[in-house]
């Protein structure tokens, strides 16, 4: 494993990787991504192997302009193109009946819709444009662990990926919005960078995900199992941290908190995207320092926090 700097030695060898059919890690502005030609089953299925991922669970196909999302759908709803031309290039998943199926059979899962987004990356964007491919790309982690958002997170979760673009920590911080625009009703998969409000301004009522899906039964979003985004340390979440009977959990206990909830061991921003660009940093820093339990202050029960919520929920959950 090598990282390398995302100047134009470290394009040209990361697009020869591509071309081998082999994977590289980049930067995108929610988290980095693990990247493969979308189209060679072979890089696709090293994407699974490397990430130790479930292969029900399909794979967001990273673009460089509209027209080549629009090429692999069979059908581009207008909603999908009022989005487009105002989120892209930006942090929004687009789930369209599909036309090419990525990868290989890797998608029982999502029989018939592509998973699509054009990243706000600079060098997301010139490693598309340069290798001319499209980019299957989930999280450049392990299945179920945390997001890496720095290029060190990447190197320390999957050893073994041959490349990594290092393009500085990720703005965003927290992955994309996935919305299903396959059906009649658009429907969020996924909260992420992208708020709820900003897509409703553009196409109106949004249907939300239901609240709970347990492994094993169907899912709409394969990749939203119950568990999933968690740091080694147990995570417990709590309204109030100091409440929490300390004898009962394990040490060493770490505490994560916001501005105005009292101390914490980690202050996080009270400002929503804050928090969020700085989360998955926080976890990996604590797991790096060998905590054993951290316990988490619940953030606000409102929508701006909602995808940071999903994602503490499930770094939560125990199974
Ligand atoms: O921000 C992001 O979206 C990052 C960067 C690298 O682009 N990628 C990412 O990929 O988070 P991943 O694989 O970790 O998450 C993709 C999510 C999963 O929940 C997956 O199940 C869902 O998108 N997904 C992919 N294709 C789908 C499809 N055809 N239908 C429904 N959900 C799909
Ligand atoms: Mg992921």
């Amino acid at each position: 494993m090598t990282i390398v700097a995302a100047d134009a030695d470290g394009l040209r060898r990361a697009v020869e990787v591509l071309r081998r059919e082999s994977v590289v890690a980049f930067p995108t502005e929610t988290v980095y991504g693990l990247g493969a030609n979308a189209f060679s089953a072979k890089a696709v299925a090293e994407i699974y192997r490397l990430k130790n991922r479930p292969s029900w669970n399909p794979l967001i196909v990273h673009v460089a302009t509209v027209e080549q999302a629009r090429a692999l759908a069979r059908h581009w709803p207008a909603a999908a193109d009022e989005l487009a031309a105002r989120f892209w290039p930006g942090p929004l998943t687009l789930v369209v009946p599909r036309l090419i199926a990525p990868g290989a059979d890797h998608h029982e899962a999502a029989a018939d819709t592509i998973a699509l987004r054009i990243p706000a990356h600079p060098v997301a964007l010139q490693l598309l444009e340069a290798s001319g491919l499209a980019l299957a790309a989930p999280s450049a982690n392990r299945s179920e662990s945390i997001s890496p958002t720095t290029a060190q997170h990447v190197l320390r979760s999957l050893p073994d990926v041959p490349l990594v673009l290092d393009g500085g920590p990720a703005s965003f911080g927290i992955e994309s919005t996935v919305l299903d625009l396959s059906s009649a009703r658009p429907r969020l998969l996924r909260p992420g960078a992208l708020g709820l409000r900003e897509l409703r301004d553009v196409i109106g009522p949004i249907e939300l995900p239901e609240a709970e899906v347990t492994d094993g039964t169907a899912r709409h979003s394969p990749g939203m199992s119950r568990r999933h985004y968690a740091p080694r340390a147990k995570l417990i979440l709590a309204k109030d941290t100091a409440d929490v009977q300390r004898a009962d959990l394990d040490p060493p206990i770490a505490v994560l908190t916001y501005e105005g909830q009292g101390p914490g061991d980690e202050v996080l921003s009270a400002e929503p995207r804050e928090y969020a660009a700085d989360l998955y940093a926080a976890l990996h820093r604590l797991d790096d320092a060998g905590v054993a339990t951290i316990l988490v202050q619940q953030p606000p029960e409102t929508e701006e926090w909602l995808a940071v919520r999903d994602r503490l929920g499930r770094a939560a959950a125990t199974a």
